[in-house]
């Protein structure tokens, strides 16, 4: 039977497992399985075959690539981004470099609500022509499935407006994408704590969910935003209309946001830079997963999480980007993972399994995506021609994407 499309002489195949039951931790992360000299075989959507070159079968192919010097990824799972945003915020990193903090900046109607005051001036689909552009940036640096948060509308019109925008994201490109409203990311300027929480909780969630516009559930846990017990009422009323909770936790303080993930049963807990022994321990035995964004510790001067002690004490761990326009405006999942190695002492291996199998967990997506395995989406990159994985990391900044496949299709 003729092939759809053979990928040839790859140098690494890179990620290659039978199956992905469950996420890794602790020294499994140190694993990554690479096979050498390798062909990868499309059907459609989906990955058919693969194996050494030398049990290549004798086959035809509608099209055929060769790989001469290359590795070939699973694309990167990126679980945590706000890539729906109306404006760019250059003008408070200006601010930040002359010596401003982030959240002098957000007291001052910067931060969020400039960026909410922005998107709620514009169209849905001016929004959607303003975003697209942040989706097709991050294919080309091997991101194949995406999280899209809203939290830049907060009003009940343009919390929905954004996440149609997300879903739409999904329909007209060839990224996987799955959704998050995260209602719960500041407060607005005219109204008091309480009475927005009300508004989340009992017009933005039903409305949400009405449209099934969530998968998941999301709050900032931040002093000056939202505390531990607020975070937890708000999560547990999302849970009630379907949608799992996801945490910003511990990023400028140790704002009890690992705790509130763990005692709703968040699968992730995202940010970290100001965790504890005791978040670590608390983190133990359960389905969360620890996540950094070292794009946004590295923009906003932050101490980076500690993933070393993490993984150390058994835990799995995932990176991601958080692509948005106030504290991380980068999509670039391998220099998220050059960063994982300088700043966190991650070996390229672990940071690998951080940014495609556990991503891929923390989305739910451990079926389709985060390897190279037989009945899994096709969705890969061939890398420009390198002499070991570790380059990947090392060359940080430069794009080591050659070619785009997602979904079986050559996108770019
Ligand atoms: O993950 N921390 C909260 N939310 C975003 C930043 C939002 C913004 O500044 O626009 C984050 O860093
Ligand atoms: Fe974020």
């Amino acid at each position: 039977m003729t092939a759809d499309l053979l990928i040839v002489n790859i140098k690494g195949l890179v990620q290659v497992r039978k199956s992905t039951p469950h996420f890794l931790a602790g020294l499994e992360m140190s694993q990554l399985p690479i096979v050498e000299n390798a062909f990868l075989r499309i059907d459609g959507e989906k990955i058919t075959a693969f194996g050494k070159m030398t049990e290549l079968p004798v086959v035809e192919a509608r099209e055929t690539i060769d790989a001469t010097g290359s590795y070939v990824f699973p694309s990167f799972v990126d679980s945590h981004t706000h890539i729906v945003f109306a404006a760019y915020r250059e003008e408070e990193f200006v601010m930040k470099i002359k010596g401003a903090t982030y959240e002098q900046i957000a007291a001052n109607g910067g931060g969020i609500l400039n960026s909410a005051k922005k998107l709620q001036a514009i169209s849905e689909d001016e929004l959607f022509e303003r975003s697209l552009p942040r989706a097709i940036e991050i294919i080309k640096t091997g991101t194949g499935a995406v999280e899209i948060k809203s939290g830049y509308g907060l009003t009940v019109k343009d919390e929905l407006k954004m996440l149609r925008v997300a879903k739409r994201i999904g329909r007209e490109t060839p990224l996987a994408v799955k959704t998050t409203f995260l209602g719960a990311h500041a407060v607005p300027k005219d109204m008091s704590k309480a009475d927005y929480i009300k508004l989340v909780m009992e017009e933005m969630i039903p409305a949400v969910a009405a449209e099934r516009l969530a998968d998941y559930i999301d709050v900032f846990c931040e002093q000056g935003f939202f505390s531990q017990e607020e975070t937890e009422k708000i999560v547990e009323r999302g849970k009630e209309f379907g949608m799992r909770p996801r945490i910003h936790a511990n990023q400028l303080h140790r704002s009890g946001g690992v705790q509130a993930g763990v005692n709703t049963g968040a699968i992730s807990v995202d940010h970290l830079e100001n965790i504890g022994d005791e978040e670590i321990e608390i983190l133990k035995g359960t389905s969360t997963m620890p996540t950094a964004l070292p794009g946004a510790a590295f923009f906003l001067n932050l101490p980076f999480p500690p993933a070393r002690k993490i993984i150390d004490a058994g835990l799995p761990f995932a990176i991601a980007t958080d692509y948005n326009p106030g504290s991380a405006p980068s999509g670039n999942m391998p220099l998220m993972v050059s960063y994982a190695c300088i700043k966190m002492k991650m070996t390229p291996e672990e940071a690998i399994n951080a940014s495609t199998i556990n991503t891929a967990y923390a989305l739910d997506l451990l079926d389709s995506h985060g390897s190279i395995s037989v009945g899994k989406i096709a969705s890969v990159f061939i890398t420009k021609p390198m002499p070991s994985i570790a380059f990947l990391p090392y060359s940080f900044g430069s794009n080591p994407v050659a070619k785009v496949i997602l979904k079986g299709k050559i996108v770019f």
